[in-house]
């Protein structure tokens, strides 16, 4: 896919979460769909510091890659106090919500594939319920350039418990790039960004779904 091509894609994913913003809180979407996920990437957070070398966790910086209306990168500020929280997203509709949330957090519109931050900047990347979206190996690698060694990355995305023939259909003919990874080709993406992946598992949520998250952690070698 072109660049080009790409942008038209992400015009179009950027523009349906925009008019899709004000109703994205909504109580039972977000106990049932999402909240899971970001339960998830905050206790792998609180695990494992926000690097792998303890001596760093006090001037952790964590980015919420595709933050939506900012509910994990709000939580992560408030629940874990790292030294930054940024919050990107390339919808400014969703941004929007997220800018009335906190004013702790950095708020900045910008896609998973071209973050505004140094090589080595951060110490922990998030990124939850968005992944299927992005140019997967390309958001890999950007992840990769922006964390410092020993950095951590979390992503968890939807992601079929067994081939459905429907949604892989669907994927390729009306969804594409839009992309729904198994465990296989996510342990594969992880190792061709670079990192070594240290946790892989399915994402419970309050009833069982044939479709669900997978959190794929992973970390960046010192
Ligand atoms: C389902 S929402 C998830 C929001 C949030 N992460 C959560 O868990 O509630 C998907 C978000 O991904 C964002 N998004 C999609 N593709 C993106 C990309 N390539 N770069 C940055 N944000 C993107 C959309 O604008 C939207 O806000």
């Amino acid at each position: 896919m072109t660049t080009t091509q790409r942008r038209g894609f992400n015009d179009t994913v950027t523009r349906f979460w925009s008019f899709a913003a004000p109703a994205y809180d909504q109580r039972c979407l977000q106990r049932w769909v999402y909240r899971p996920a970001q339960d998830e990437v905050i206790a792998q957070l609180r695990q494992r510091g926000s690097t792998d070398d303890d001596s760093c966790s006090s001037r952790a910086r964590i980015a919420d890659i595709a933050c939506g209306t900012g509910i994990l990168a709000d939580r992560i500020q408030r629940e874990l106090l790292p030294d930054e929280v940024y919050g990107i997203d390339m919808s400014e509709g969703m941004l929007a919500q997220a800018r009335k949330r906190s004013d702790r957090v950095r708020w900045m519109s910008a896609p998973a594939e071209e973050l505004p931050f140094e090589d080595g900047f951060l110490d922990a990347v998030v990124t939850t319920s968005a992944f299927h979206f992005f140019d997967q190996p390309a958001a890999l690698a950007e992840f990769h350039r922006v964390l410092a060694p020993g950095g951590i990355v979390a992503v968890t995305t939807i992601s079929p418990r067994q081939p459905i023939p429907v949604l892989q259909a669907l994927s390729a003919a009306v969804w594409s790039p839009a992309h729904n990874p198994s465990e296989s080709e996510l342990l594969a993406l992880f190792a061709g960004a670079g990192f070594t992946v240290a946790d892989q598992h399915r994402v419970r949520r309050p009833i069982w779904t044939p479709i669900s998250d997978l959190i794929t952690v992973g970390v960046k070698p010192a």
